[in-house]
C-alpha cells in the first residue's frame, strides 16, 4: 500500500522533527514546515493527507484556526500538544477533516520506543485514527487510548504537579539565597539529580513547562492539593518531632505503593 503524505507544521525541530523522521523512515512523503521554510503551513494543509500541528503550546490555537478550515473531510488534522482538551475541541470546531489528538509521553531525544507510550484521543473519524495507531504500534510504542478530558486529568498529576514541584524547588533554593554553584561542593547524589532537573526545566524550555501547568484545565485543583499538602507538612513538623511526619509518609506509602487489587 502507498504510504500517505504527511505535512508537519513545526516539523523543523523538537517533536515535529521526531515524527517527521519516524514517518520518513516508514516511506511517507513528509512535508515539514517552520516559520522560515519555503513551504508554508497552508501549503502543507492543501497538499497532504495528514496534517500535524507540532508548534509550541502558545502558538497551537492560532495555527489550528489558520489551517483547520483549509482541510477537506478526506484529510486528517492531528496535534502533538501536551494538553488535549482545548486543541482537540478547536480542531473539531475549525475543520471538517478527521481529527486525531496525540501526545507522545516523552521528549524528542527519547530512544527505544519499547519503553515509551503515546496517548491518542479520538476526535472525528476512524480511518486516520486507525492508521496513526498502527504507525505508532508498528514502530514499537505503546498506544494509550484516552478521551481528551481523561488525558488532561492524568497529566495534571504526571506533568503539571510534577513540574510545579520542580519549579517550586528551584524557586525555593533561589529564594533561600543560594546559587547552584555555591551548593555544588555540598551536593548529595539526590540533590545533584534534582538540581539537574531544575536546570533542565528552568533553562531548556521554560515556556513549555509554564504552559503545561497554566494550560491544564485542572490546574486549580493541582495547586489546591499542593498548597494543602505543604500546610499539613508544616503542621506535622511544627513541634520539632519527626514522628508525625513519618506516620503520614507511611500512610501515604500504603496508598502510593499498594499492590494492584
Ligand atoms: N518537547 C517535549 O518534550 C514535548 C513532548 C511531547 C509533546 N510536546 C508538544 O509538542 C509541541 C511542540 O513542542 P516542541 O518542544 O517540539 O517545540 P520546539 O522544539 O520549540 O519546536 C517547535 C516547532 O514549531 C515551530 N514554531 C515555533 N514557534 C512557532 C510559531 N509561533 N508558529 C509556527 N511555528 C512555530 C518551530 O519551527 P521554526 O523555529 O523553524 O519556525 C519548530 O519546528 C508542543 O505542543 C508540546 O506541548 C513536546
Amino acid at each position: 500500500m502507498t504510504e500517505p503524505s504527511v505535512g508537519i507544521i513545526g516539523g523543523t525541530n523538537g517533536m515535529g522533527r521526531w515524527l517527521a523522521e519516524l514517518l520518513t523512515a516508514r516511506g511517507c512523503r513528509v512535508c515539514v514546515t517552520g516559520r522560515k521554510t519555503a513551504a508554508t503551513a497552508a501549503d502543507a494543509a492543501r497538499s497532504c493527507d495528514v496534517v500535524v500541528v507540532a508548534v509550541p503550546i502558545a502558538a497551537t490555537s492560532g495555527v489550528i484556526a489558520h489551517v483547520g478550515p483549509l482541510l477537506q473531510s478526506s484529510q486528517a488534522l492531528m496535534d502533538l500538544t501536551s494538553l488535549k482538551e482545548e486543541p482537540v475541541a478547536l480542531m473539531l470546531s475549525s475543520s471538517p477533516a478527521e481529527v486525531v489528538g496525540c501526545h507522545p509521553l516523552f521528549g524528542p531525544q527519547a530512544a527505544d520506543p519499547a519503553r515509551h507510550s503515546i496517548v491518542l484521543c479520538r476526535g472525528r473519524g476512524e480511518t486516520w485514527y486507525a492508521w496513526m495507531k498502527a504507525v505508532f504500534e508498528q514502530a514499537g510504542y505503546t498506544v494509550l487510548e484516552k478521551t481528551p478530558a481523561e488525558h488532561d486529568r492524568v497529566m495534571a498529576v504526571v506533568q503539571a504537579l510534577s513540574h510545579l514541584n520542580t519549579i517550586a524547588l528551584g524557586m525555593a533554593v533561589a529564594a533561600a539565597g543560594f546559587s547552584a554553584i555555591q551548593l555544588e561542593p555540598f551536593a548529595t547524589p539526590v540533590f545533584k539529580t534534582k538540581m539537574e532537573l531544575v536546570k533542565k526545566v528552568f533553562t531548556e524550555s521554560p515556556e513549555l513547562y509554564a504552559d503545561i501547568i497554566a494550560g491544564n484545565p485542572n490546574r486549580r485543583e493541582v495547586f489546591a492539593v499542593y498548597e494543602n499538602v505543604l500546610r499539613t507538612l508544616s503542621e506535622l513538623v511544627g513541634s520539632g518531632d519527626g514522628k508525625k511526619l513519618k506516620h503520614a509518609m507511611e500512610a501515604a506509602a500504603d496508598k502510593l505503593f499498594a499492590p494492584k487489587p
